[in-house]
C-alpha cells in the first residue's frame, strides 16, 4: 500500500484525477472501476475539466461502477446510476452505452448478481478502480463479515452505512436497506485501487484499514494484500496515524 498525503480535499481530488487521467491518456480504451459516494465528487470535477479544457478524451473508455441500491431506478436522485449521470457521464464524452451500474430495478437479486458477474467477466478487470471508504471500513456495500465475498451479491446495509447516507435522503426511512455491490474479489483482481479518504471522521477507520489486522470485520483492509494500491488521504484523515 502507497500512502499519499495530501493537505486537503482539494488536492485529494486534482491528484486522484490526474492519476486517472493518466490511465485514460496511456490506455484510451481503459476499463474504469468508479465509485460513489461524496468522496470522489472533487476528483470527477477535475475529470470533466480537464475534459472541458480537452486535455481528455473518453470516446473509447468503459466505466464499470461498484454498486447501486436494491430497489433504485436510475431516474431516482439517490441512485448511483443518477450520481454518476450527474457528476460526470452527461458532462464527458463516453458513450453511454459503455457505462455500467448494476441494476437497481431487477428485484430478483440472484439475476441482478449474475447479470452484473457475467458482464464483468466479458469487459475483464479494470484497468483502475477508484473507492472510498465507508465509516464501517466497508469499500463499494462490502459491509463487515465474517468473510470475504468474491464476487457481485445483495448486502444488507448495515445501521452505521444507512446512517452515514440518510442525508441524500429526504427521511431515514427512505433509505433503502439492502444494495448490490461489486465483489472483494472482482475489487482486488483490478490491476491497480486508488483509494480517496478526506476527513476527521474516517480517521479512526483508515488507521484500522491500513494498519489493523486483515480481516473480514474491516473489508478495506484486504487492500494491504493488493500489489497496487494508492491510498490518497488528506492530513485530517491520517490524524491518527
Ligand atoms: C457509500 C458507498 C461507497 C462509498 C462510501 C463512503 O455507502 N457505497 O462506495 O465509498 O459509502 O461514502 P462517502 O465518500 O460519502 O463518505
Amino acid at each position: 500500500m502507497q500512502i499519499c498525503k495530501v493537505k486537503n480535499y482539494q488536492e485529494l481530488s486534482r491528484k486522484a484525477a490526474n492519476l486517472i487521467a493518466a490511465q485514460v491518456i496511456l490506455k484510451p480504451d481503459s476499463v474504469l472501476g468508479l465509485a460513489t459516494g461524496s468522496s470522489p465528487v472533487g476528483t470527477y470535477e477535475h475529470l470533466v475539466e480537464m475534459y472541458e479544457n480537452g486535455d481528455l478524451d473518453f470516446s473509447q473508455v468503459t466505466t464499470v461502477n461498484l454498486d447501486e441500491y436494491k430497489g433504485l431506478a436510475g431516474s431516482d436522485k439517490q441512485s448511483y446510476r443518477y450520481f454518476m449521470n450527474t457528476h460526470l457521464f452527461h458532462k464527458i464524452n463516453i458513450n453511454h452505452a459503455n457505462t455500467y451500474v448494476p441494476n437497481g430495478t431487477e428485484p430478483d437479486a440472484e439475476k441482478a448478481c449474475q447479470a452484473y458477474n457475467e458482464l464483468l467477466h466479458k469487459i475483464g478487470s479494470a484497468d483502475i478502480q477508484i473507492l472510498g471508504l465507508g465509516h464501517d471500513g466497508h469499500i463499494g456495500f462490502n459491509e463487515p463479515s465474517d468473510h470475504f465475498e468474491n464476487e457481485t451479491h445483495c448486502v444488507d446495509l448495515t445501521e452505521t452505512t444507512i446512517q452515514a447516507n440518510k442525508r441524500f435522503f429526504d427521511s431515514e426511512k427512505d433509505v433503502p436497506k439492502q444494495a448490490y455491490t461489486m465483489g472483494i474479489g472482482t475489487i482486488m483482481r483490478c490491476r491497480k485501487i486508488l483509494v480517496v479518504v478526506s476527513g476527521k471522521d474516517k480517521a479512526e477507520i483508515l488507521k484500522q484499514v491500513v494498519q489493523g489486522p486483515v480481516t473480514p470485520e474491516v473489508p478495506g483492509s484486504i487492500l494491504q494484500f493488493h500489489p497496487d494500491c494508492m491510498i490518497i488521504a488528506d492530513e485530517a484523515a491520517l490524524s491518527e496515524m
